[in-house]
């Protein structure tokens, strides 16, 4: 698992990103303007902004990452113009409403980490009337991609020299949405914007795209290769497209074809492509010239648990025993009980929910920690 240093420093670390937040903000904040960095990590856009004169920012995230954006601004002085809250977004509830929200929750598809959702609810819950989004606008784009290395990501389960037991998950391997690095050689078709989406106004639940692309030379046609041309403010775009010049280091998505076929120069190959707003599913049909659609979805590569196994049978639910551990902590948790007594008590009552003493405590500070205690 990348910890939130190794996490937070690849965004940091990536070439042109600052300086095209830098030239989005210049543009877009006023000296005095209060601002929410929705998703802000350690913090990094937020303190950009407080460069350029903002008054105040409440950066929100969910994770650890938020202690680090805390105490850097404490470090730097900064902090009573800086509100670190370890909430989700959806969740967060400021003290006013803010003259602006910015985040980099760009997927390598532009809308796939949730970004319309997450923008959507903060527009609705703590910007003013009027208020800036950055980024304002998100363009997924497609291309017919013809690659070895997307072909061998597409069969990964089949072809691999796994034991014969894994094949079957072939089928999921050709319904999800691989990170690719794609380059301008990869792709045998002009690019197509699938949907223009505006974060600063309503927009639907549900995109849906329906085209052509022709293809542009012989070739096996493998699946489409999709990434982002996302607008910062008026003029200033973000992209991680394998034809620009001037690219972020971001993947791209590769979403395969069941079954991969030739094209020729000039033919048309039919795509529709729909994708919600939360961002969690894409389904994508791919025609091949004269043949019979192909269709696939992130719907049928979902990995189904028991639970969800029982719910869709309408069975009860029944707690775990990891369940039944959180439980007896959260059951002890009144403002009054200290972490430590918290944590005795447990192990007192519940002798026989964990293996080892040593894995009650490790279990029990965890659950608090995700409380914030
Ligand atoms: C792509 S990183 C960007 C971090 C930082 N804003 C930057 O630009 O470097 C996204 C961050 O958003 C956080 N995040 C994602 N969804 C969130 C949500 N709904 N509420 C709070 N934090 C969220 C993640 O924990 C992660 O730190």
């Amino acid at each position: 698992m990348t910890s939130p240093l190794e996490e937070h420093y690849g965004y940091l670390a990536i070439a042109g990103r600052a300086e095209l937040y830098q030239a989005a903000i210049t543009q877009t904040i006023t000296p005095g303007d209060t601002i929410a960095d929705l998703g802000c990590g350690v913090g990094v856009l937020g303190l950009q902004c407080l460069h350029a004169g903002a008054s105040h920012i409440y950066g929100i995230d969910y994770t650890d990452a938020i202690e680090l954006a805390r105490e850097t601004m404490q470090r730097a002085g900064l902090d009573d113009r800086y509100t670190a809250m370890r909430d989700s977004t959806f969740r967060a509830v400021l003290p006013e409403k803010v003259d602006a929200l910015i985040c980099d929750h760009v997927g390598f598809f532009g809308f796939d980490y949730g970004i319309i959702d997450m923008v959507r609810d903060a527009r609705a819950r703590m910007l003013k009337p009027g208020g800036a989004v950055i980024p304002r606008r998100i363009d997924p784009t497609i291309a017919g991609v013809s690659s070895e290395s997307a072909r061998e990501l597409a069969r990964q389960w089949s072809e691999a020299d796994f034991p014969p037991e894994y094949k079957w998950l072939n089928t999921y391997a050709r319904n999800t949405k691989h990170a690719h690095n794609i380059e301008a050689a990869d792709l045998c078709s002009p690019a197509v914007a699938v949907a223009s989406v505006a974060l600063d106004a309503e927009g639907p639940e549900l995109y849906s795209f329906k085209g052509t692309l022709e293809i542009a030379r012989d070739c096996q046609f493998d699946g489409l290769a999709g990434w982002f041309n996302c607008e910062l403010a008026d003029g200033i775009w973000m992209t991680n497209s394998p034809l620009a010049e001037a690219r972020i280091a971001r993947s791209n998505v590769f979403l395969p074809c069941l079954e991969a076929f030739p094209v020729k120069a000039g033919d048309m190959v039919g795509i529709s492509l729909r994708f919600t707003s939360a961002g969690d599913m894409i389904a994508w049909t791919v025609t091949p010239p004269g043949g019979k659609p192909q269709k696939m979805s992130t719907w049928n590569s979902r990995i189904l648990t028991q639970a969800d196994l029982a719910a869709d049978e309408g069975k009860p639910p029944v707690l775990d025993r990891n369940g039944r551990a959180r439980l007896a902590v959260l059951a002890l948790v009144d403002g009054q009980r200290t972490a430590a007594e918290i944590e005795a008590q447990v192990l007192a009552s519940q002798p026989d929910l964990f293996p080892t003493t040593d894995e009650a405590s490790r279990f029990i500070r965890a659950e608090l920690g995700r409380l914030g205690l």
